[in-house]
């Protein structure tokens, strides 16, 4: 994790968010290869129409691109030492990750990123719904999509860990990778936790804008930490190992092994035995779909081909 920059943030033309929340099509913009289409370039980063041409049985279908904002990621994604981690103002997508090449949120270029962008609900959430859970009466503030990009950083999830604080106080802390037991997070519980608390007296406490929030921490393998992100407190944000009625009930909630009377809870998985499925799974098409999408095994495709015109009815060869 050396290096000057973190992160970037840039602001999302509004060609860019119309293109992100178009639905026609999945085509990623600078992926694929138009030589046979002549699009006038007349310098201007306008979106193009996506166009189908049908010259001498050939169909190619273009994206649209944007060149001046292409240029602004691609030197962001360099200065951040070639790869990142895209959000945009709240959102991953991470329910998109399985759709990625590398089944990874990494991305080396915009045509990663719109990718994981365009096949986001999350993402989609944040462009058009980002109140939509606020109960309080105040209108809702224009929101200024933008794109933020983090330098990547091989992340171990066993060193993750959500923190809950309420009325200023952290009041629990959670394994962040529910779904998994991790042995040094068992055996290393009590450090884990008074280093959470130092962090959070030391760099968070009081320099919020609000008394209740989420933060998200990562220790790593030296037992430094690493502000990841700050989330709202409440129902939109997963409070994974703990329940919101708990949270938010001011019931006291049971404290963690330190002796310091401030000590939040701490819940972790203890036993292999209470390992959870990944909550992105529901977001998942079947393998199946994807090798075939990727054309990456040739026998998946020829078994689909048999079984497709298995399934044509045999009137359809008497048509015509
Ligand atoms: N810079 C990074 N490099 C690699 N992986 C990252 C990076 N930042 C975050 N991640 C991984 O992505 C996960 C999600 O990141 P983040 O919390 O910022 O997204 P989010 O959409 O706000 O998630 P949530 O909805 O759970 O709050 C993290 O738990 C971490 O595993
Ligand atoms: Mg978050």
């Amino acid at each position: 994790m050396n290096g000057l920059a973190l992160c970037i943030i840039l602001p999302l033309p509004q060609n860019v968010i119309d293109y992100l929340l178009d639905d026609g099509t999945l085509v990623v913009s600078g992926r694929i290869e138009t030589p046979s289409c002549s699009h006038a370039d007349d310098g201007s980063d306008e979106e193009q129409d996506i166009q189908w041409s049908d010259d001498e049985n050939v169909t190619t279908l273009t994206a649209p691109e944007f060149p001046d904002f292409a240029a602004k990621v691609q030197e962001a994604i360099n200065s951040l030492g070639g790869s990142v981690f895209p959000k945009l103002n709240w959102s991953s997508p991470r329910d998109a990750q399985w759709i990625a090449m590398n089944s990874s949120l990494k991305c080396n270029n915009l045509s990663d990123i719109f990718l994981l962008l365009k096949s986001s609900d999350f993402v989609t959430h944040d462009l058009t719904q980002p109140f939509l859970h606020c109960t309080d009466d105040s209108p809702n503030p224009k929101v200024y999509p933008q794109l933020v990009l983090r330098k990547w950083c091989e992340l171990i999830p066993g060193g993750e860990f959500r923190c809950f604080v309420k009325e200023n106080k952290l009041i629990g802390v959670a394994q962040r990778d529910h779904t998994q037991y991790y042995d040094h997070v068992c055996n290393q519980a009590a450090n884990i936790l008074s280093s959470i608390l130092d962090f959070f007296r030391n760099q968070i406490q009081y320099k919020f804008l609000d008394e209740d929030f989420v933060f998200d921490v990562y220790r790593d393998s030296q037992g430094k930490m690493w502000l990841i992100d700050f989330n709202p407190f409440g129902e939109v944000t997963n409070s994974l190992l703990f329940s919101w009625e708990e949270l938010t009930s001011g019931q006291t909630i049971s404290k963690g092994d330190l002796k310091d009377p401030d000590s939040p809870a701490f819940r972790y998985i203890t036993s292999e035995m209470t390992v959870q499925p990944s909550p992105c799974l529901s977001y998942r098409l079947p393998k199946d779909f994807l090798d075939l999408s990727r054309g990456e095994d040739a026998h998946k495709l020829i078994d689909f081909l048999k079984l497709t015109r298995n399934q044509e009815p045999e009137s359809s060869e008497d048509e015509g």
